[in-house]
């Protein structure tokens, strides 16, 4: 057997695989994010770390554990846990929708200087990575960094806790701001001129390679035997790509989780020098990716279900169904257009193609007409034009895109999927295994095991694509006329921001 583990936003999922990449069983555990301040996220690491205990006991209930081969680990990035000497958790942990470090990227960008910045980290200075956050509890919260001895991303805490290893690997690091893209290891420079010291850091390895054992604390605590190999893993949507088989160039992907990512493989590194879009080191070794970032994309339709569909909640839990799958068939009663609805999703601020941590989320052209059914629907579209917005980016690099796939929770409604396809006009497919970056974990734990050669023999072993939605010519034309508009929204609201 293989595990890969998925420490989400929204939740962590295990899952339990055969060889053949069959997942056998899930369990997944939700909790809370917390919203001290208007465009601050946090959580709380311990969460996380109950949470995976909750899950593998659970999926290996029915096995012995004596059989897994390996785990894999993938998590939401950028996260910043900070340590003190004895291990122990100093402060929530800040995510990476949290927007509240809009001077400490000007501050990263004068002290490294913008070119050189690019030129390292492949990526300006944005709210969402690692290092501006390093920057904001050195700024705010002094007395915490004095007594921070280790600084990690969400997964790399997890897999402290499960092997006692301080370690990472090249994708999740690359968001970190602190890795130098092009030769996959920490940058002095940036380092230097940050005043971070490297012991803080963890040690960097390739996704497929071994970075430890489950201790026997932790086989206590999980259930699991002691020394089961843990791999490198990878951050959600380079674990994602792995789970879809997007490891090879032109290969692409987009995901709808609590964010929304189009993300493509490119066995060279591209770089979009206005940094519109993401240049991080990619799974598979030695080789990168690149990704379009909409920060609220399943998040938006997340709040709209906990503010405004207690009816939904109640009739889906009579119906023993998910409150989703009702909205769904809402959102399915309203017109493409939604009477004339339109909905930015920016409520955690955004990132591509705005790089603004300020913008906020409009639902624009509202009338007495409109139920909630356009509501729901604006949501979706709304985050499908964002989705666009990084597509549009990834073709203006002159990046190959020949293949798309749809996963995450919203890639696995077929209306969501089908606006997708519409308004990006072209085919979308999905795997058979609707996993991503559970998958996609357990295919490096599979790999660091020896089960598979390599990553991509791996994908080769497992992946298998499904079905494939056709683009509607007619249905794309309306969207695009609407996509105009959605595009003229934000430079119109930017000044009020
Ligand atoms: C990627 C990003 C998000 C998180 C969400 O840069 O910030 O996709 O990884 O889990």
């Amino acid at each position: 057997y293989l595990i890969g583990i998925d420490i989400g936003t929204s939740g962590t999922k295990s899952g339990l695989f055969d060889l053949d990449g069959k997942m056998l069983s899930s369990s997944t555990v939700e909790y809370p994010m917390y919203q001290p301040q208007n465009g601050w996220a946090e959580q709380d690491p311990e969460d996380w770390w109950k949470a995976v205990c909750l899950t593998l006991k659970e999926i290996t209930r029915d096995i012995d554990s004596a059989d897994i081969a390996g785990i894999g680990l993938s998590g939401q990035m950028h996260g910043l846990v900070m340590l003190d000497k004895n291990g122990n958790v100093l402060r929530p942990a800040i995510l990476w929708c949290d927007g509240r470090t809009a001077a400490e990227c000007q501050q990263v960008t004068e002290r490294i200087g913008k070119e050189r910045l690019l030129q390292i980290t492949a990526n300006p200075a944005l709210a969402g990575f690692t290092a501006s956050k390093i920057q904001w509890v050195k700024n705010h919260e002094p007395w915490i960094y004095e007594q921070c001895r280790h600084i990690l991303l969400p997964k790399d805490y997890v897999r402290y806790r499960l092997t006692g290893e301080f370690a990472t690997e090249v994708s999740d690091a690359s968001g970190m701001q602190l890795l130098d893209i092009k030769n996959r290891c920490w940058s002095e420079e940036v380092l230097t001129k940050l005043e971070i010291d490297k012991n803080l850091l963890a040690k960097v390895y390739e996704s497929p390679e071994v970075t430890g054992r489950v201790s026997t604390a932790a086989a206590e605590e999980t259930g699991l035997c002691a020394g089961i190999v843990v791999a490198g893993g990878a951050g959600d949507n380079a674990a994602a790509a792995v789970g879809t088989g997007a490891v090879e160039d032109g290969k692409a992907f987009t995901t709808i989780g609590t964010s929304g990512v189009v993300y493509v493989h490119t066995s060279e590194m591209a770089v979009d020098l206005q940094g519109r879009v993401h240049t991080f080191c990619c799974a598979v070794p030695g080789q990168w990716h690149v990704m379009g970032v909409t920060q609220a994309a399943g998040l938006s339709l997340k709040w709209f279900r906990d503010q405004f569909c207690g009816e939904e909640k109640n009739t889906a839990k009579q119906m023993q169904v998910d409150p989703y799958y009702l909205m769904d068939q809402e959102a399915a009663a309203s017109p493409i257009g939604c009477n004339r609805l339109l909905y930015l999703p920016y409520l955690m601020g955004e990132r591509t193609p705005h790089l603004d941590p300020s913008a906020r989320g409009v639902f624009f052209g509202l009338s007495a007409v409109h139920q909630k059914r356009d509501m729901i629907r604006a949501i979706m579209e709304g985050v499908c034009y964002s989705l666009r917005d990084c597509l549009g980016i990834l073709k203006e690099m002159d990046v190959c895109v020949s293949d798309m796939t749809a996963c995450g929770g919203g890639g696995s409604s077929s209306l969501w999927r089908q606006m997708l396809a519409d308004v990006f006009r072209c085919d979308v497919c999905t795997m058979v295994s609707k996993e991503g970056p559970a998958l996609g974990a357990a295919i490096l734990g599979g790999t660091a095991a020896g089960v598979y050669a390599s990553v991509q023999e791996g994908c080769k072993a497992v992946i298998k694509k499904d079905s494939v939605l056709k683009f509607c010519e007619a249905d794309s034309i309306v969207y695009d006329k609407i996509y105009r508009i959605y595009q003229k929204l934000y430079p119109a609201l930017k000044p009020v921001y």
